[in-house]
């Protein structure tokens, strides 16, 4: 399971991004480097990153196609596992994306449907989120970010190959922030999710390896035969 588990390092610079990755190496598979940090410290703290792990380089792609094409063989140079546009750059800029991707078969490209934070009626995010998946997977994407809610969906639409990426992942008492589409680590792998994302509920914990543990518990919960079939 904990090859299933992406930590966000929503971290200012480099130093803290070691701390974590350094405390978590032996409990999670993947690590995120999303904006903050990239933009902070570059393409030479990913480098080191992907030494031990597998990165997931999350800047969320939204131009004309062909500066997306570009930015995702330049992500795919770099080595990372994994990269993501957003699907509301439309079908032309998405199989641009999906023919640059193709050049890096070590990386999976993915579209970012619905953020998790959008406000919009669960019922509408839905079926916003099925159609884009539709066009991703029509233009040659490998999968999509999404809520744990719409995974089911997704899959029934797309195909139980087509990678589903869940962030919004909240237990316990924790504080939802600015996410509105939530579910536990256990639902997630129940309903299907291929990777679960999870920023805050680790970094912000009192220790973040128990927290990371915690979540890996969790999800495998899943399968235990107390939950089976839920
Ligand atoms: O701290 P938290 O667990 O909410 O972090 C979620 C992470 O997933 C953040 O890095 C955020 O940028 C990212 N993300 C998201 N929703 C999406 C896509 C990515 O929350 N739809």
């Amino acid at each position: 399971m904990k090859n299933r588990l992406m930590v966000a390092l929503d971290v200012a610079d480099r130093k803290q991004a070691q701390n974590i990755s350094q405390s978590l190496a032996d409990d999670v598979g993947w690590f995120k480097i999303g904006m903050r940090l990239f933009v902070a410290e570059g393409p030479d703290l990913l480098r080191q990153v992907l030494q031990t792990h597998r990165v997931f380089l999350d800047l969320k792609f939204h131009d004309i196609p062909n500066t997306v094409a570009e930015a995702v063989a330049s992500a795919g140079q770099l080595g990372v596992q994994m990269t993501n546009i957003h699907a509301v750059g439309g079908p032309d800029m998405m199989r641009a994306a999906a023919s640059a991707a193709s050049d890096f078969p070590h990386m999976k490209l993915i579209a970012v449907t619905v953020l998790t934070s959008d406000p919009m009626p669960p019922e509408q995010a839905k079926t916003e989120a099925v159609r884009r998946a539709g066009q991703a997977k029509e233009a040659g994407l490998d999968g999509v970010v999404c809520s744990v809610h719409e995974v089911a969906a997704i899959k029934q639409a797309c195909g139980d190959d087509f990678l589903t990426v869940t962030p919004g992942i909240r237990w316990g008492s924790q504080s939802v922030d600015d996410q509105q589409r939530i579910a536990d680590p256990a639902t997630a792998i129940a309903t299907g999710a291929d990777y679960l994302v999870v920023g805050r509920p680790i970094l912000r914990a009192d220790d973040p390896r128990i927290a990371a543990r915690q979540a890996v518990a969790m999800m495998s919960d899943a399968f235990s035969p107390s939950t089976a079939g839920c």
